[in-house]
C-alpha cells in the first residue's frame, strides 16, 4: 500500500511537474523509507526503478506507484543483490534502454538486526557491512556514467546510530558510519563533475520496518524534542528538497531527520 498520494501534490509545497523527465533509481525501493522516496518523486513527476531481492514485494511496490500518477512508468528490477554490482549494472542498463536515463540515485538497500557483540558472528557483521556499505559503493560504481553525464545526484539512506554509542547496533552503526564517510568523500571527488552527494539520516520513523524492530513497543515520545514520532511524509519532503533545484549546492552533507533525538543520546 502506498503512503503518499496525490494530496502530496495539490495540498503539498512542491510543484507538481518538479521532477518532470527526470529519472531516479533506488536500491531497497520496496522498503518502506525508500518507498515513500519513490513514491513522493513519482508524484512530482520523475520516472523511477526500484530495485530488490525479492522478486514479488519488488513488482507488486513498483506496480503500486506507478499507478500514484497517470502517466508514470516505475520499472522494478527484481532478483538483485547490492552486494554484486554487476546485477546493477544489469539494472543501470535496463533502465537506460527503458526510461532513457538516471538522474538520480538513491542507495537505501540495508540490512537490520538487534544482536549483542556476542552473538554476533563475523558472518553477520560482514552480511551487514556487504548490504549497507559495499551496497552502496556498488550502487553508485554501477549508476556513475549516468550520474556525470546527467549532472545527478546521490542520496544515502544513514542513521544516527552511529553518532553515540547504540548497543545491539554495531554492525549497522559500523556500516552507516562507513556510509556518512563514502558520502563525503563522493561529494569531494565528484563535485568538480557536478555531481552532489548527500546522506539522510531519518530518526524514528513510526510504521517503518526499522522502527518496530528497534523501538520493540517502547514509547519513545517524550525522548524527543520534537514530541512525536517522525513520519514517513517527513522523510518525503526532505529527499524531494534535496533533490530539487532549492538544494543545488547542497552536497557533503547529512540531513538528520529525526526532531533533535540523536541529541538527547541514547536512553538506556
Ligand atoms: C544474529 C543474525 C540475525 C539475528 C541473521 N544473522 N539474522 N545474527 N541475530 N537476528 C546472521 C546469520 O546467522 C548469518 O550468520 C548472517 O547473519 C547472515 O545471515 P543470512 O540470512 O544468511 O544473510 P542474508 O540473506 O544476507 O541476510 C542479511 C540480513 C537480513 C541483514 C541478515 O536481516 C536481511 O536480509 N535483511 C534485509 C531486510 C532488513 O533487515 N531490512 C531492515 C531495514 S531497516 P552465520 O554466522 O550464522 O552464517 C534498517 C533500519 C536501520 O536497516 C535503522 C537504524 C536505526
Amino acid at each position: 500500500m502506498t503512503t503518499l498520494d496525490q494530496s502530496f501534490v495539490t495540498n503539498g509545497t512542491f510543484k507538481a511537474d518538479l521532477f518532470k523527465g527526470k529519472v531516479v533509481f533506488i536500491t531497497g525501493g520496496a522498503g518502506t523509507i525508500c518507498r515513500v522516496q519513490a513514491e513522493a518523486m513519482v508524484l512530482l513527476g520523475a520516472n523511477a526503478a526500484i530495485l530488490g531481492r525479492n522478486q514479488e514485494k519488488t513488482e507488486k511496490a513498483a506496480r503500486e506507484i506507478e499507478a500514484l500518477r497517470p502517466g508514470a512508468r516505475v520499472v522494478a528490477c527484481s532478483n538483485c543483490d547490492v552486494r554484486e554490482v554487476t546485477q546493477i549494472k544489469e539494472a543501470v542498463d535496463r533502465v537506460v534502454a527503458e526510461l532513457g536515463r538516471i538522474d538520480f540515485v538513491i542507495a537505501g538497500a540495508a540490512g537490520n538486526f538487534l544482536s549483542d557483540f556476542n552473538h554476533l558472528s563475523s558472518n553477520a557483521f560482514k552480511s551487514v557491512i556487504g548490504i549497507d556499505l559495499l551496497g552502496s559503493f556498488n550502487t553508485v560504481k554501477a549508476c556513475y556514467d549516468q550520474l556525470k553525464k546527467n549532472k545527478g545526484a546521490i542520496l544515502f539512506v544513514s542513521a544516527t546510530l552511529h553518532y553515540y554509542g547504540v548497543p545491539f547496533q554495531v554492525h549497522v552503526g559500523a556500516a552507516k558510519a562507513g556510509v556518512d564517510a563514502l558520502s563525503n568523500a563522493l561529494a569531494v571527488e565528484l563535485g568538480p563533475l557536478g555531481v552532489r552527494s548527500n546522506c539522510i539520516a531519518p530518526g524514528a520513523i513510526a510504521g517503518t520496518e526499522g522502527f518496530d524492530r528497534l523501538t520493540r513497543g517502547v514509547d519513545l515520545k517524550k525522548q524527543i524534542p520534537l514530541q512525536r514520532y517522525g513520519t514517513t511524509r517527513d522523510i518525503a519532503e526532505a529527499t524531494v528538497f534535496l533533490f530539487s533545484p532549492a538544494g543545488t549546492y547542497i552536497t557533503g552533507t547529512t540531513q538528520v531527520v529525526d526532531g533533535a533525538q540523536w541529541h538527547m543520546g541514547f536512553k538506556y
